[in-house]
Parts: C-alpha cells; sequence; structure tokens
C-alpha cells in the first residue's frame, strides 16, 4: 500500500513581523495563501523511517534525522504510539529556501500521509499541534487556502476569500536563510520601538472580493527590506516585473522568491515572458491562489 499527498506552497500576502519574544522567535500577523505550487510525498510501507528525494536542488538537502519530513514521521509515531515504519519520497517543485515554505510542505504532507499510511485517525487540529511543533509554517501547510497566522505564524484562523488570485512567481539562483533574514529585519530597525503586529483590514477585504487591483495595493512584507539588503538584485527584480504590466510584486516571506500579482492567466503569461527574458532569475513559473492545504490524492 502507499499513499500519495500533495502540499502546497505559501506566499505572505501580509507579513507584520512585531518585536523578537523571549524564545528568540518574533511576535507576527500573517495573512497566508497557499499556492498552486505542490510539493509530492509518497508514503509507503518500510522498516524505520527512511527518505528519498527528487526535484531541482533536492540533492543539497539532508535525508538523515535532520530533515523536516523524517521528524515529521517519528513525531506522528510517537504521538500515536505507533512503529516509526515508512519509506518517504518527495518530489520537489517548491524552490529550497525560497520562502515559500517547502520544507513545511514537506512535514505537513509526510504527517498526512503517514497518519493515512498508519491509519492513526488524527484530526487536522492535532495534526496542526505536532506541525507546529516542528515549524512555523507547518501548521498553515495543512489547513491551506487564506488563512490568518498569529504567534509565530503558527496559530491558523482561515480568511473567507473569493475567487482566484493569479501570481507569477521568479525563483532566484541561491536560497535566503530564514534566521539570517529575520536577524538582518532586527539590524535595520536598530533601537526604534517596534509596533504590535496586526493585520490590516483593507488587505482583508481584497481577499473577501476576490479584486487583484484592490490587492495589489495592499501586499506588504516587513522582511522585503531585510531580503533586498541580503539580495540587492532583488530590487531590480521587483522593478522589472512591475515594469512589464504585474499589478505589484512582494518578497515571498524571508525570500528570495518574488511573488507578482497579476489579473488573469493570459496577464501571467506575458509577465512571466517578460520576467524570464531578464535573465535575473533561475526560473519563472505561474500559479493561482488560493490553494487548498496538504491532502490525499
Ligand atoms: O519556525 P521555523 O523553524 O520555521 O523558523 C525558522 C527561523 O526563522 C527561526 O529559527 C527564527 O530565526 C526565524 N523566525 C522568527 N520568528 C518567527 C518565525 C521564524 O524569528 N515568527
Amino acid at each position: 500500500m502507499s499513499v500519495t499527498v500533495r502540499a502546497p506552497a505559501k506566499i505572505n500576502v501580509q507579513l507584520s513581523v512585531g518585536p523578537v519574544r523571549d524564545d528568540g522567535y518574533h511576535e507576527l500577523v500573517t495573512v497566508f495563501q497557499a499556492v498552486s505550487l505542490h510539493d509530492v510525498i509518497t508514503a509507503r510501507a518500510g522498516d524505520g523511517v527512511s527518505l528519498t528525494m527528487e526535484g531541482e536542488g533536492s540533492e543539497s538537502l539532508p535525508i538523515d534525522d535532520t530533515n523536516l519530513a523524517v521528524r515529521a514521521a517519528t513525531l506522528l509515531a510517537q504521538y500515536a504510539e505507533v512503529e516509526p515504519n515508512v519509506a518517504l519520497h518527495i518530489e520537489k517543485s517548491i524552490p529550497i529556501a525560497g520562502g515559500m515554505a517547502g520544507g513545511s510542505a514537506d512535514a505537513a504532507g509526510t504527517l498526512v500521509a503517514c497518519d493515512a499510511l498508519w491509519q492513526t485517525g488524527l484530526t487536522r487540529d492535532e495534526l496542526a499541534d505536532l506541525g507546529a511543533q516542528l515549524g512555523s509554517d507547518v501548521p498553515f501547510a495543512l489547513f491551506g487556502g487564506n488563512a490568518i497566522g498569529r504567534g509565530r505564524g503558527e496559530q491558523i484562523m482561515p480568511v473567507l476569500g473569493r475567487g482566484q488570485f493569479h501570481w507569477v512567481f521568479a525563483f532566484a539562483d541561491e536560497g535566503l536563510s530564514t534566521p539570517a533574514v529575520y536577524r538582518q529585519c532586527d539590524a535595520l530597525r536598530g533601537d526604534a520601538p517596534v509596533p504590535e503586529p496586526y493585520v490590516s483590514d483593507l488587505l482583508l477585504q481584497a481577499l473577501r472580493a476576490g479584486d487583484p487591483e484592490l490587492l495589489a495595493d495592499v501586499l506588504h512584507n516587513d522582511l522585503q527590506p531585510a531580503a533586498i539588503s541580503l539580495r540587492p538584485s532583488l530590487r531590480t527584480l521587483l522593478e522589472a516585473g512591475v515594469e512589464y504590466g504585474a499589478l505589484a510584486g512582494l518578497v515571498s516571506g524571508s525570500g528570495p522568491t518574488c511573488a507578482f500579482l497579476v489579473r488573469d492567466d493570459e496577464h501571467a503569461l506575458d509577465v512571466a515572458v517578460a520576467l524570464t527574458a531578464t535573465g535575473n532569475c533561475r526560473t519563472v513559473k505561474r500559479g493561482t491562489g488560493p490553494a487548498p492545504g496538504a491532502r490525499v490524492v
């Protein structure tokens, strides 16, 4: 028997980063949108937990128990009191260290796949509690859709939305380290007081209305200046996307992937072709959001 799960990438259409907490994490409020770019996780009966991977760049990732997917399987087995026997295989399409929560998607997908393989019958909320122990973005990858994330980002509340938004994603040659980008954000802020993070009403209205022009005006990422200061070429890329007609562009999460909002699929194709021609990014892909959370296919 084998179980196959698709787990989505995310972008943060809003990321409001607050002060550093005592545990070293930043208190934040974010609005996540899951998008139609997926990793595929397959779980088969195995002897212990093993992992193989394919897809661009996957050879650079560890396959031992430092891998988030391996940790997810082990954690679920402990919690559900079953033997941790599974052979995992992951087909990666989400860029590595790209700010789209690919590692979190793999962990979320592994939780769903092992829950089905081992017939442990956990609820989504139980899986999300386990996911939160693995990483801040794992619970959202389980729920998908549009959602507000609070705390470290792991406390998820679904958000109503209408229709689909169209995006163009520009992937960079090299990833950025999330902790490094948060540190740079702190460094740029210096000693200035950091306001409490908040969610923008206008942004929630834009999602409810399904209106890309409204959404374009209110996309915001507090980590963007930090990502740009570590990777100055992102500024040129963002400007180029808008010059080529995108409604808006922003750095996804901690970057370096940039997400460009467009009106529809035809518009996406125009912007994607133009961005590809700049040679300023590794790959350009089109996608839509919101997409469902990790689920068996
Ligand atoms: O939770 P996760 O392991 O994905 O976080 C990776 C790193 O990102 C953390 O070690 C921390 O440096 C940074 N982070 C943060 N505040 C958050 C989420 C992540 O500082 N809310």
